[in-house]
Order: C-alpha cells, then sequence, then structure tokens
C-alpha cells in the first residue's frame, strides 16, 4: 500500500505512484487506493497508544517506525480496519497488511484497509477474532500511527504475542536491500514468519557496520545503535537528531529466544577502513550486549558472504572474517570466557563480568552452499530467490539446533513469488 501523509487526504498534493523494479522492468501492480475522506464515515476510533494495539519491532514514543519490516497487529469486530498516519509518516512509503492469515495486500491521511471485499473478511475460523496486521515494507521509510478506525459500534481487541521470538540484528542483506519488497522478501522476515506463530524483529539497517563508526553514511555502528529506538538513517536524524530515544528493552513486547547475527560485509569494505581488531572488539561487545539484555538468548553468528567470482571456468564464493567469526564463536564458547562470562551494557566502554556462570549460547551458521552465483543480484545482493534459500535453510538450522517446530499451516510469507509453468510438451 502506498501511503500518503494527512496532507493527501486534504487534498493537497497528488498521489504518488509506487513502483517495483524487477531485472529493471517496472513490474506490473494494482495496488489499490486506499485513502478516504474521514469525515464522510462513522468510524469508532482508537488513539495511536491503545492498548489493543501490539506494536511489533522497534516504534519511537511518537509511534514513529524504524528498522525493517516493523508491524502492527490487532483484532477487531465488524469489517472495516481503517488507519490515519501521521505526519511524520514517509510519502510514498509501501506497507503490506491482511487480515487473518490471507495474502498481503499492497494499497497505496486515513486509509481504509479493510473493507468488506478483503479477502477473509468473512470468514470466522480458525482465526478469530479477526487478527489485522501491517508490515512496512521499505527499510528507508516508516509510517506514524495517528488514529485506528473501526466501524461505529464495533471494537478492537489486543492479540497477545506468540511464545516465541527471534529478532535479527544486521544490515542491508538482512534488512532486504534490492529484494522486490525490501523488508518483506528478506531472510530475515522469511525465517520471523516462516517459523510460523514466531514474533520477528528485524534491526538491521543497510550500509551499517558492527564497529561503531561511520560506515556508508551511518554515523554509528550497531554495537552502539542496537541500544536505540531509531535505526541510522537520515529520516531519524531528521526526527530525533542527536537524541535518539534509548530502547526499552524493559517494555518490548517479548524477549528474543534466539537472535541472528549477519554483520561485516560493511566493516569488511575497505571503503570503511575498520581494522581487523576493531570488528572483532565490537562483534564481541555486541554479543555481550545481547546476553546481558537477553540472558537467555541463543546468538547466531552467520557465516558472511561477499558474493561470488568466477573462477576459472566456475564461480566461488567470497568470503569476509572467515576465521575471525569462527574465533568469536569459540571465544564465547571456552572455559575462559565461560567462567567469567561478561556483559556490555552498550552506553559506557565497560563490560561487567556476571557472577553467574554462562552455558555455551553461541552458535555458527555456515552460509556455505546455500547461494549460488546467480542467487546475487547485480548489486550485490541476494535476490528474491536467494532470500528464500537463505531463510529456508536458516529455519531448519533452527529447528534442527533447537527444536523450534516449523508451525506455519500455509499462509503466504512471500510475496509474489509464484511463478510457476502450466504448460506440457512446449
Ligand atoms: C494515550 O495518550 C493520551 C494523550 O496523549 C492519554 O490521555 C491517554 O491516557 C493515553 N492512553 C493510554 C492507554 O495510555
Ligand atoms: C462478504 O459478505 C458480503 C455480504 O454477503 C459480500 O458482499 C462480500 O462480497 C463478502 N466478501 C468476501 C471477501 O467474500
Ligand atoms: C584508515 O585507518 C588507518 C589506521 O587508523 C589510518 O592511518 C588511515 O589514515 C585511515 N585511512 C582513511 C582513508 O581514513
Ligand atoms: C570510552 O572510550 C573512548 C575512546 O577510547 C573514551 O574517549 C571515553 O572516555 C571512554 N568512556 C568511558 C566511559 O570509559
Amino acid at each position: 500500500m502506498l501511503l500518503e501523509k494527512l496532507s493527501y487526504l486534504l487534498g493537497l498534493c497528488a498521489l504518488a505512484a509506487g513502483t517495483i523494479l524487477q531485472n529493471g522492468q517496472v513490474r506490473t501492480t494494482n495496488y489499490p487506493d486506499t485513502r478516504i475522506d474521514i469525515s464522510s464515515y462513522d468510524f469508532r476510533t482508537y488513539d495511536a497508544n491503545a492498548t489493543e494495539l501490539s506494536y511489533k519491532g522497534r516504534w519511537d514514543s511518537k509511534k514513529v517506525s524504524w528498522w525493517s519490516a516493523p508491524g502492527l497487529v490487532f483484532g477487531f469486530t465488524g469489517n472495516t480496519v481503517a488507519i490515519t498516519f501521521g505526519e511524520l509518516t514517509t510519502d510514498t512509503t509501501l506497507v503490506g497488511y491482511r487480515v487473518g492469515g490471507m495474502d498481503w495486500i499492497f494499497a497505496g491521511a486515513t486509509h481504509l484497509l479493510v473493507t468488506p471485499s478483503t479477502p477473509g473478511i468473512n470468514e470466522t475460523y480458525p482465526i478469530n477474532p479477526l487478527t489485522f496486521e501491517l508490515r512496512v515494507t521499505n527499510w528507508a521509510y516508516g509510517v506514524q500511527i495517528d488514529k485506528v478506525h473501526v466501524a461505529a459500534g464495533e471494537s478492537l481487541t489486543r492479540i497477545p504475542p506468540y511464545g516465541r521470538t527471534v529478532e535479527f540484528i544486521g544490515d542491508s542483506l538482512s534488512s532486504g536491500m534490492y529484494t522486490s519488497y525490501e523488508g518483506l522478501s528478506s531472510f530475515a522476515y522469511g525465517v520471523g514468519a516462516g517459523l510460523g506463530d514466531t514474533e520477528y524483529y528485524v534491526t538491521a539497517y543497510p550500509g551499517i557496520c558492527v564497529s561503531d563508526q561511520e560506515c556508508w553514511g551511518n554515523r554509528r555502528g550497531q554495537v552502539h545503535q542496537w541500544f536505540y529506538t531509531s535505526d541510522t538513517s537520515g529520516r531519524a536524524a531528521e526526527i530525533w537528531g542527536d537524541d535518539p530515544e534509548p530502547w526499552d528493552f524493559q517494555k518490548q513486547e517479548t524477549t528474543p529466544g534466539i537472535v541472528i547475527i549477519n554483520l561485516g560485509t560493511n566493516d569488511n569494505n575497505a571503503a570503511n577502513n575498520v581494522s581487523t581488531e576493531t570488528y572483532v572488539d565490537a562483534y564481541k561487545n555486541l554479543i555481550r550486549g545481547v546476553h546481558g539484555k537477553y540472558p537467555k538468548a541463543q546468538v547466531i553468528v552467520m557465516q558472511l558472504w561477499m558474493g561470488f567470482y568466477q573462477y576459472g571456468n566456475t564461480y566461488q564464493q567470497n568470503l569476509g572474517y572467515e576465521q575471525e567469526l569462527k574465533d568469536i564463536v569459540s571465544y564465547f564458547n571456552s572455559d575462559a570466557y565461560l567462567s567469567a562470562p561478561s556483559i556490555w551494557d552498550g552506553t559506557t566502554n565497560m563490560t561487567t563480568v556476571l557472577d553467574a556462570p554462562s552455558e555455551p549460547f553461541v552458535h555458527y551458521f555456515s552460509t556455505k552452499g546455500i547461494m549460488q552465483h546467480n542467487d546475487i543480484g547485480p548489486l550485490w545482493h541476494p535476490t528474491d530467490v536467494g532470500a528464500i534459500k537463505v531463510a529456508s535453510h536458516l529455519t531448519q538450522f533452527i529447528k534442527l539446533t533447537f527444536g523450534w517446530d516449523l508451525v506455519a499451516t500455509g499462509s503466504e510469507i512471500f510475496h509474489d513469488t509464484l511463478y510457476w509453468n502450466d504448460q506440457q510438451n512446449y
């Protein structure tokens, strides 16, 4: 759905068109125009801070969304849902929304998102009350929730969170850069949604290093920024300046049981001039930070892939910090660490040695052999197919390593991936 700010509702600006490029060609899309004039509806209206609304991922105190694929979930009665987006909403943000487990709808103020003709609206099972879910797809953009409306006489209900949660901490690779729907086509989203009955938070932003220094215009690295609500975008600088809100881990809806880190592709780029020592120190501190905030979480360190190159008459995968990442995992599993485990509080240079010994909690996920050279697009990121491959393997790794069963029952995960051949004998 293409969102326009309230000013569009008031008719001050022309409708902007949302375009998805596919191999350089414009993909045919048919997003419904959901903008309405609220004065012609009889709504029951809820404020953005209503307890019935569950915000997924990171949203700030102004109810502005950050990072990749943040979401909003609530139950509702009746067959109408509209949302008024606040003035801090980025023009032309693409969001996906759906009711229950039906397919994602993308459309393009107050937007009437659910109507009597929305797929699934008349079905009362197995999801009851019917749920509404929205996800911001563009990592660079965000929405601000101002009001949520249902028909007069109807109501919202709070949907309790699922019992399992995964969090990704990453860069452009995890945030879905250069995939069709960005956040909603990323491997991180694919793992989170694909596990089924799982909350997922994708704290990832393109170009960011783990090392706390400027990388591709991001002023801070994840070893610092992960502790904050907003990402390192220009949008965040505009709204929060030099004083972003610390993320309140205590108020987070759920605590992740698994945290997956994919960081280093930007540190590894000579343009960012990060020393190997700085990278390793920052990576270790990020893990210590995760351990401090989520003492029971298992951490997965992802092997980096740096793209492919032609090697004689075939292809090879480029790797980055290959030995360093293995050494980091070994370090956390060593007796030396486990006998004096430490946490990092993210705001000073201090690490604190924990009183209680830790159990091993850091795991290595090898990405070798999952993608092939044509699963990486011209701008060095997984294609939609590449993202699906990574998500599938990582999901299976989580199942085999931690015993998390796959419980999704068939509702759509990746949108617009239905490629098929219905001819024969050609
Ligand atoms: C929401 O915010 C309004 C005003 O900012 C306040 O009056 C109200 O009590 C808040 N509601 C909840 C549920 O926090
Ligand atoms: C839901 O039921 C109403 C009333 O029968 C009908 O007009 C509408 O088309 C139905 N919606 C869907 C998605 O089937
Ligand atoms: C990169 O870092 C090294 C060591 O800190 C420094 O000597 C060098 O000037 C830096 N190069 C650039 C381009 O910043
Ligand atoms: C953290 O390290 C930086 C750079 O080494 C230093 O300037 C700063 O004073 C240190 N802060 C604390 C709280 O130790």
